[in-house]
């Protein structure tokens, strides 16, 4: 598949959605507490996206997924949907936003922690956003992507977690998901060469134990095969001429 390049102005219109998603998951934060169920903080979501940005939630009916975030809890590795489950003090929780604005897309998600998680808990989720502004920092034109993966396994390796195969960053513009595929260890399939214009993701899903994962039957919550914890961050990125620029990062805070 090709790899659509984005103008100056089409980076532009993802701009205004990679601020939106960032502000979703701003204005989120306050309400994940002890007590929540997934599903409230979907619906508060919903809303703001729908009513106060005028925006549409992509995850929302996408190949039928049900709801409009996902949130993905301790042994979850992504693709949780919104129920009825109540979170509680110690749990680790990723939540993932992606808005369209104006046809353009923009993809984050981050960590959250329920009260005070195990200190391993903890090490984990930073982990796996050391991994990722790792991989960010690498983004420039004629960089290949597949040192950037390389270098993502190593650092998650170099603390004995491990990285997550079958679940990759991806292409993003008009489309959600689109070439290339931005694998977050080595492999001779990642051979790409960075070009001013490329806007992809980059969002590695670090696991505490093997990097195996299990598709439950409802076909969207993806968990780790041993029930190891698992974290991830995201965000949405342009290669710029003189390097990148992280579309979803609100200015003041930090990657
Ligand atoms: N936001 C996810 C990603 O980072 C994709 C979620 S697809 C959904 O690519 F259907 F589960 F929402
Ligand atoms: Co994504
Ligand atoms: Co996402």
């Amino acid at each position: 598949m090709t790899i659509v390049i984005k103008s100056k102005g089409d980076i532009d219109k993802m701009r205004i959605a990679g601020q939106l998603t960032g502000k979703v998951l701003r204005m989120i934060a306050e309400h994940v507490r002890v007590g929540v169920t997934t599903d409230e903080l979907n619906d508060i979501c919903h809303r703001y996206i729908t009513e106060t940005q005028d925006a549409i939630p992509a995850p929302l009916n996408y190949r039928g997924f049900p709801k409009s975030i996902c949130t993905s809890v301790n042994d979850v590795v992504c693709h949780g949907i919104p129920g009825n489950k109540v979170l509680k003090n110690g749990d680790i929780v990723n939540i993932d936003i992606t808005v369209i604005k104006d046809g353009w897309h923009g993809d984050s998600s981050k960590m959250f922690f329920i009260g005070k998680p195990p200190i391993r808990a903890q090490r984990l989720a930073e982990v796996a956003h050391d991994a990722m502004v790792l991989g960010i920092e690498m983004i420039k034109p004629g960089e290949n992507l597949r040192n950037i993966g390389k270098a993502i396994q190593e650092y998650a390796e170099s603390h004995h977690f491990s990285v997550v195969r079958e679940y990759c960053g991806h292409g993003i513009g008009e489309v959600f998901h689109e070439a290339p595929q931005v694998l977050h260890y080595d492999s001779p399939h990642n051979n790409i060469i960075l070009e001013t214009g490329m806007v992809f993701t980059i969002e590695p899903m670090i696991n505490a134990g093997k990097q195996h994962t299990r598709l439950m039957n409802d076909e969207w919550t993806v968990k780790t095969r041993d029930r190891s914890l698992s974290a991830q961050w995201e965000h949405t990125i342009a290669v710029t001429d003189d390097g990148f620029e992280v579309l979803t990062q609100l200015p003041g805070d930090p990657l």
